[in-house]
Parts: structure tokens; sequence; C-alpha cells
């Protein structure tokens, strides 16, 4: 079955947050969706792990960074068991304090909007307060358990 999950490429995205002491935390994931233009959501998904849960839990905001092919490093590092922290002045800070990786494909900030508990993992819905892109970069993409950098060919 998971196999065949990773047959749908996706993007890569770097969740972050501060934590209930105000350290700035990030966790790689793919689950990430758009789900509704008015009001702006986007969601999404995290493993019912203790260490994962209580940060995501014990605020009200997060921010979701799209990541580019020049930051296959930093999803491997944050996807990497119990690293969670940032070392020294990797990140910036957007509204409310959230730590954020300016130079990504896209950041959005989000206020929490809702949870919603799903099996093993926990939905959360963002209402996105403040959105930035850049246009002229190039996807980090997740498939079929691997990084992929991504060539845009054409359809004749
Ligand atoms: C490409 C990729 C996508 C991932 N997507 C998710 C996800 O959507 N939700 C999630 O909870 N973990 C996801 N993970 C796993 C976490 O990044 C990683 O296992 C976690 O940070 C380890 O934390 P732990 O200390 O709680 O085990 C993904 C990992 C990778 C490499």
């Amino acid at each position: 079955m998971r196999d065949a999950l990773g047959c749908y490429s996706t993007g890569v995205i770097l969740a972050t947050a501060n934590d209930s002491e105000g350290v700035p935390v990030g966790l790689t994931a793919n689950s990430f969706t758009s789900v509704s233009l008015d009001p702006p959501l986007l969601l999404f998904c995290l493993a019912k792990s203790p260490s994962r849960l209580k940060t995501f839990e014990s605020t009200d905001f997060f921010a979701i960074n799209v990541l580019h092919a020049g930051q296959q490093q930093i999803a491997s590092h944050f996807a990497k068991r119990g690293a969670m922290r940032f070392g020294e002045g990797r990140c910036e800070r957007g509204i409310s304090g959230l730590p954020i990786i300016a130079d990504s494909l896209a950041v959005f900030e989000c206020a929490r909007y809702s949870r919603h508990d799903a099996g093993d993992h926990v939905i959360f819905v963002g209402l996105i307060e403040r959105a930035r892109f850049t246009e002229n970069g190039e996807p980090l993409v997740y498939y079929q358990g691997k990084f992929r950098p991504i060539e845009f060919g054409k359809f004749d």
C-alpha cells in the first residue's frame, strides 16, 4: 500500500512552529494541500508522535514553507527522528514570531483553524494570514520514497 501511495508525486514542505518554550521547530512533510479560498485554508497531517503532537498542539500558529530543489538538506534534517530544532540563526521570524525559511518557494503563515483526528495522524487546518512566493524557483519533489529534482518538459 505504501508503494502504491508513493506513486503520487508531491512537493515537500517544512511545517514550522514555536514549541511551548518559544523554541522554533520544524518537521518535513508532504501531506500538504490547499483546502479553501474563502476563507483561505490549507492542511497538513501530523503523525501522532508525542513530541510532534505536543509542539503543534501547544500553539495556535504554524507556518508552511514550500521547499525548493536546493533545500533537500533542510528536508532531510527535519525528517530525522528527534531533530525538530533549528540550529542558531537558521530561521527568520514571521508574524506572531513564527519561524519561517524566507527563501522557500512559498511561505504560508497560519493561525490554527481546526484539528481533526484521523487514525494515526491528526489533520491540522490553518487559516492563511500571510502568503509569499517566488515565481522562478524549482520545486523539491518526493516520488516513490525519494527526493527528486524536477525538469519541466513539454507536452506535444
Ligand atoms: C518526504 C517526507 C514526507 C513526510 N511527511 C510527513 C507528514 O506528512 N506527516 C508527518 O507527521 N511526518 C512526515 N514525515 C516524517 C517526519 O518528517 C519525520 O519522521 C519526523 O520528523 C521524525 O520525528 P520523530 O522524532 O517524532 O520521530 C515525512 C518525512 C519525509 C522524508
